[in-house]
């Protein structure tokens, strides 16, 4: 069994791999390499988001029958030439949700404290305290745009932290445990209508693009359900394209909107000059919700699995593309 690691892995996870007797080619190669067939031999590739699997890869790669993605996004990957070239494709996608969770709960708790402003203040030797009035989320109304794994995870959160939980989501497979605290809308308006605070948590389809825009800023109450006025906030973990960039700058512009935190933009990484660096209430981390410690070692563990099953069995439970014969 021969397995080719492109984008690096967790040392636990080789580990794992070399002990069920794979022989191990770690390296990084760039396009015209794979597409020349340099990985002709392996029974299967591991790779992060860096290494783009083709069909020309593919074609070049005839040894190939499992692609493992360690992470979620598959959009590196030619799911229809895998397909055709019958191999399987899968990914782990739960090894980064409580990393993502807490990272979200973070920019909510972060953004209703005014942590950001208060830091750079205080660099700048300016004691703000007084302007640094924030509100408390206990009391107010969270809106979740999905009610997948890391929305379940935020709204478990939140509502242990005295939020009252909202959540919209049109693709919900049957059988989803719903918790009975959390109120279901049928359209995203009445989300946005009902929540001071919404966090997205859903997929970027050309369904979603921009679904946080200035008509839907306009919407929300700014005032909570415990009667203060908190503002209105919104928090991006998910996936850049989410939030309309342009119209979110001008609601906090506007103070339409009182703070907006993203872990994802549009473009990444973010270019230096970009209108939202200059707005005081505007939170940003470099796309770093899977960036911990246990989710950097969970993902690795759970692609090999997840890899090594599959070449022994044929399938899995992660299998992305199910439609191979
Ligand atoms: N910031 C990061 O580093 C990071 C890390 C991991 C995942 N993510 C992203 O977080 C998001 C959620 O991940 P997850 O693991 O919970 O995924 P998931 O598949 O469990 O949940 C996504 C949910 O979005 C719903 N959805 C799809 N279209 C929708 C629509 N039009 N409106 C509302 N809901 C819709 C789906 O039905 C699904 O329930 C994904 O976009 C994922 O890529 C980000």
């Amino acid at each position: 069994m021969r397995i080719a690691i492109t984008d690096g892995l967790h040392h636990e996870a080789l580990d794992v791999l070399e002990s069920a007797g794979a022989t191990l080619l770690v390296e990084h190669h760039d396009a015209a390499a794979l597409a020349s067939g340099v990985l002709n031999g392996v029974d299967a590739i591991i790779v992060r988001s860096a290494t783009k699997l083709t069909a020309e890869v593919m074609a070049a790669t005839p040894s190939l029958r499992v692609i493992g993605r360690a992470g979620v996004g598959v959009d590196n990957i030619d799911l229809a030439a895998a397909t055709t070239a019958n191999v399987r494709v899968v990914n782990a996608p739960g090894a980064s949700t409580r990393s993502v969770v807490e990272l979200t709960v973070g920019h909510l708790l972060a953004s209703a404290r005014l942590v950001g402003p208060s830091d750079r203040a205080l660099r700048d030797g300016r004691w703000i305290k007084k302007q640094a009035t924030g509100t408390e989320i206990a009391g107010k109304r969270l809106g979740l745009v999905g009610y997948g794994r890391i929305a379940r995870g935020v709204a478990q959160a939140a509502s242990g932290l005295g939020m009252e939980v909202h959540a919209y989501d049109p693709y919900l497979p049957d059988g989803v445990d719903i918790a009975p605290a959390v109120h279901l809308h049928a359209d995203l308006d009445s989300l946005f209508a009902a929540c001071t605070h919404i966090s997205l948590h859903c997929n970027l389809t050309d369904e979603t693009r921009h679904l946080a825009n200035a008509a839907r800023f306009a919407m929300m109450p700014g005032v909570g359900a415990d009667g203060v006025a908190c503002g209105n906030h919104v928090v991006n973990c998910a996936r850049g394209g989410l939030v309309h960039e342009g119209d979110a700058a001008e609601a906090l512009d506007a103070g339409v909107l009182s703070s907006l935190a993203l872990d994802v933009f549009e473009h990444e990484p973010l270019a230096p000059d970009h209108p939202l660096l200059k707005h005081e209430r505007f939170l940003g981390t470099p796309h770093i919700g899977a960036s911990t410690l246990e989710a950097q070692r969970r993902v690795g563990m759970d692609i090999v699995n997840a890899v090594l099953q599959t070449l022994a069995s044929g399938t899995c439970s992660t299998v992305v593309n199910r439609d191979v014969l």
